[in-house]
């Protein structure tokens, strides 16, 4: 963006909505919690609602709903008619019903919100030091599977949120090939393996990633009947010499080398270049964000990078395109096709050069 010239009062305007940000984003949560903006919703159709409708249906004071629409009014999220009568704006009706800002709002609420107050002191230490607001270790991934359950659904929906979408293109492309074995690394909870089991009936899967993590993964494979072709390999990245067995076809990396430094990505790479042989292929599956469309889409994966530093591990982020390129190149890898994917991702497919 370059500089552009604002009238004084509009730029002081911003500065105060920056500033006071988390009492708006505060007044949106209670406003979702207590079933307020569903309340004005369902009666879209009826001339609006007063407060005095909200509090004896909803049983909340006048004062509690007053203070929190007074704010929500000013940010544009409801609005009166001529009647006095309270509607959704159009802002207002995302906050509640867009599937996106959903899992945004809850990611931000019950993951971020507390750890955020850290921000500074990670980026000086390089170090997640926000994470401690949710438990005590080195990263977020050693805590996923012992996180509180309303903050591990918030995790986990913002997480399969960006990739389920994805997932039924990219096993049509994946499969356009005939594919015998795959490493499905970072495999999380096992969704895209159960995927490709129902996909394909041949196909074997190792899934990779941290030991505690593996045990989800395993009781979800088990579940979907699909143990007899689906192993698992243990790994700690950030070990000192982490190991994968030989020779898969395929090398599958969907939204896992953001939780990564680049030179950590180099050491990820390499050893995934060490264990692939001349007709392996890797494939890379991100949201880059000089690949997006949108602004908007732009702006949640800053944001992301954000939870990255503060609580995650302190030294990942959302990368451009160009950046994960030049990390494949230096662990030895040719790019052999680059594609765009759904509405935010790309699928870079390498082979060993
Ligand atoms: C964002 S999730 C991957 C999501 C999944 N591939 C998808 O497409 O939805 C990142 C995964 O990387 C794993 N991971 C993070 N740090 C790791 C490490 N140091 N060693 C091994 N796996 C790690 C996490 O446990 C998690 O399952």
């Amino acid at each position: 963006m370059t500089k552009t010239s604002m009238r004084a009062i509009d730029a002081l305007e911003e500065a105060q909505r920056i500033a006071f940000a988390p009492f708006v984003f505060q007044a949106v949560v209670s406003l979702r919690k207590l079933g307020v903006f569903d309340f004005i919703f369902k009666h879209r159709r009826k001339g609006g609602v007063s407060i005095e409708d909200i509090s004896n249906e909803l049983g909340i004071t006048d004062y509690g709903i007053g203070v929190l629409l007074e704010i929500a009014e000013s940010s544009k999220i409801v609005c009166q008619n001529e009647a006095g009568n309270y509607e959704l704006t159009t802002i207002g009706y995302y906050l509640n019903f867009n599937e996106t800002v959903n899992v945004n709002v809850n990611f931000t609420n019950e993951v971020c919100y507390k750890g955020l107050f850290h921000l500074d002191e990670a980026i000086t230490t390089g170090k997640p030091s926000g994470l401690k607001e949710l438990g005590d270790w080195p990263t977020i991934y050693e805590g996923l599977s012992k996180l509180e359950p309303q903050q591990q659904k918030a995790w986990f929906d913002f997480d399969h949120h960006y990739s389920d979408d994805i997932f039924s293109d990219a096993l049509t492309i994946l499969f356009e090939k005939e594919r015998k074995s795959i490493f499905d690394i970072g495999a999380n909870t096992g969704k895209f393996t159960i995927n490709c089991c129902k996909y394909n009936d041949q196909v074997k899967i190792t899934m990779v990633d941290l030991p505690q993590q593996l045990n989800i993964a395993k009781k979800n494979v088990a579940q979907e009947g699909f143990e007899d072709r689906v192993t698992t390999h243990g790994i700690d990245w950030l070990s000192e010499n982490p190991q994968l067995p030989k020779g898969a076809d395929t090398y599958w990396l969907c939204q896992f080398l953001d939780c990564f430094s680049i030179a950590e990505i180099e050491k990820i790479l390499r050893t995934c270049t060490e264990s692939m042989n001349e007709n392996s292929e890797l494939i890379i599956i991100e949201t880059y964000t000089d690949r997006q469309r949108f602004d908007n889409t732009k702006f949640i994966l800053e944001a992301t990078s954000l939870y990255f530093t503060a609580l995650a591990n302190g030294n990942s982020k959302m990368y451009k395109a160009e950046e994960v390129l030049g990390a494949a190149k230096v662990a030895g890898l040719s790019l052999k096709e680059d594609r765009a994917l759904g509405e935010y991702h790309t699928m870079f497919t390498f082979s060993k050069s």
